[in-house]
């Protein structure tokens, strides 16, 4: 087999066999097949498309590219979670505790920001000490131990997935649908999940911007789910306005604590607990969502949740005293608030505005080698349907100097719209 005969039959709109895309993942997970080929290949996939089961076998060849996470000494069932990314979007940090607590033993790895969304390490990494490089049998012993694991992506797992990726980043191919329904699901089957939940987001501030291009995302990774035996639930989440208040490293970890003490944002609290109680069913801890949702409200309630996230964070080496009181996380010197200009209801909280300028802030990255700023952010007080008065708060800014507060408030301002008549509140889910 040669690469270019394979490039040649996508690229003429032929079905690629099993055979042909094993021959070119594994080609280039060992450097057989140049960048140059692979970035063509990425190519006509991203024009051609993909059928399903051309989908499937690149997510499995991608999947075993590398270990293969068999988590079935360890757990029962293994379910996990995964979010398309967002702004504002603190909830594994919050849902993970809660199925833990509920009985559901619970390992994830996840991911760093992502451009202008924020990513899951970066906001553990406020809370000094937590490892988020746990090796397998590290992650397993906890797992089995605690029931619950959060930790960084090991590199052994779907190393094809970290290759491809990077060229599309580069090459104008990440917007391809069975390119990104194959890159998530080849890590998620390699992390050795049963059973799945995904949060596909929808909106400006999500990677689908329509909720039917995200139907279409969410259709093709549960395809890929069922062809390769797991089961999956899909939900579609607006992303058109943050999750809850919360933008920012430190700043979410603090929201993700009040939604465990049950003081948390009421739409990232319903979030949560709709996340939570998909995860219990299948999990087989619930018998429908309804009780799945009564389990976790429990586990709010008596306090086992937020319990379960103190010892995540003393198992991997955080200084839980960051999380009990949470005015010792960093912070930063200026907090200034912005006022709304005119009177009626919030039209617009724009999630991509915000998250871009939540990374100016220096909350994500510019470039890959960046650090980030754990403190700072914005905490937004007024969300789309809300009523304001001219002059109230609508978004707190926290910044380390003045020139990052006033690009802040310009971008909070861009952000923001007002409508003198009654505007609908957005739906959580689609
Ligand atoms: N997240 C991933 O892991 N892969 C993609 O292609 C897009 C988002």
């Amino acid at each position: 087999m040669r690469a270019v005969d394979i490039i040649i039959k996508k690229r003429d709109g032929g079905e690629l066999t099993e055979a042909e895309i094993n021959f070119f993942v594994r080609g280039f997970t060992d450097g057989k097949i140049p960048d140059y080929q692979v970035s063509a290949w990425a190519m006509t996939i991203l024009l051609n498309g993909m059928s399903a089961l051309e989908t499937k076998e690149l997510t499995l060849a991608m999947a075993h590219s590398g270990a293969m996470l068999d988590l079935s000494d360890t757990v029962d069932i293994a379910v996990d979670k995964h979010s398309s990314g967002g702004v504002g979007d603190k909830t594994t940090l919050a849902v993970l505790p809660i199925v833990a607590a509920c009985g559901l033993p619970c390992g994830k790895m996840s991911g760093r920001g992502l451009g202008f969304s924020g990513g899951t390490l970066d906001k553990l990494e406020s809370i000094p000490g937590y490892r988020v490089n746990l090796s397998t049998a590290e992650f397993k012993t906890q797992l089995r131990e605690i029931g619950i694991v959060l930790t960084g992506q090991s590199l052994d797992l779907a190393p094809a997935d970290g290759k491809l990726y990077a060229l599309r980043d580069v090459t104008g191919t990440v917007d391809s649908i069975p390119l990104i329904a194959s890159s998530i699901m080849s890590k998620k089957l390699a992390a050795g999940a049963h059973a799945m939940v995904l949060d596909v987001k929808a909106g400006n501030g999500a990677f689908m911007q329509t909720v039917a291009a995200a139907r279409q995302l969410a259709e093709a990774m549960t395809a890929i789910g069922e062809l390769a035996g797991r089961k999956v639930v899909a939900l579609i989440a607006d992303m058109n306005q943050p999750l809850g208040a919360a933008v920012g490293n430190a700043l979410e970890v603090v929201e993700a604590v009040q939604a465990l003490r049950g003081t948390g944002p009421a739409d990232f609290m319903e979030h949560c607990l709709h996340l939570s109680a998909h995860m219990l069913v299948l999990g087989k801890r619930a018998p429908n969502l309804e009780q799945g949702r009564e389990m976790a409200q429990q586990a709010i309630r008596d306090g086992s949740a937020f319990e379960k996230f103190c010892q995540l964070v003393r198992a991997q080496g955080g200084d839980v005293s960051f999380i009990e009181h949470l005015e010792k996380l960093p912070a930063a010197e200026m907090v200034e608030t912005v006022c709304a200009s005119q009177t009626g209801y919030v039209a617009q909280v724009h999630a991509r505005l915000i998250g871009e300028a939540a990374v100016a802030l220096g909350a994500g990255r510019a470039q890959k080698t960046d650090q980030v700023d754990h403190a700072v952010g914005f905490v937004i007080h007024k969300k789309v349907g809300d009523a304001v008065f001219a002059g109230e708060p609508i978004c707190a800014i926290h910044a380390r100097n003045q020139a990052q507060l006033e690009a802040a408030r310009q971008a909070v301002l861009a952000a923001f719209a007002f409508s003198p008549t009654r505007v609908e509140p957005l739906p959580l889910f689609y």
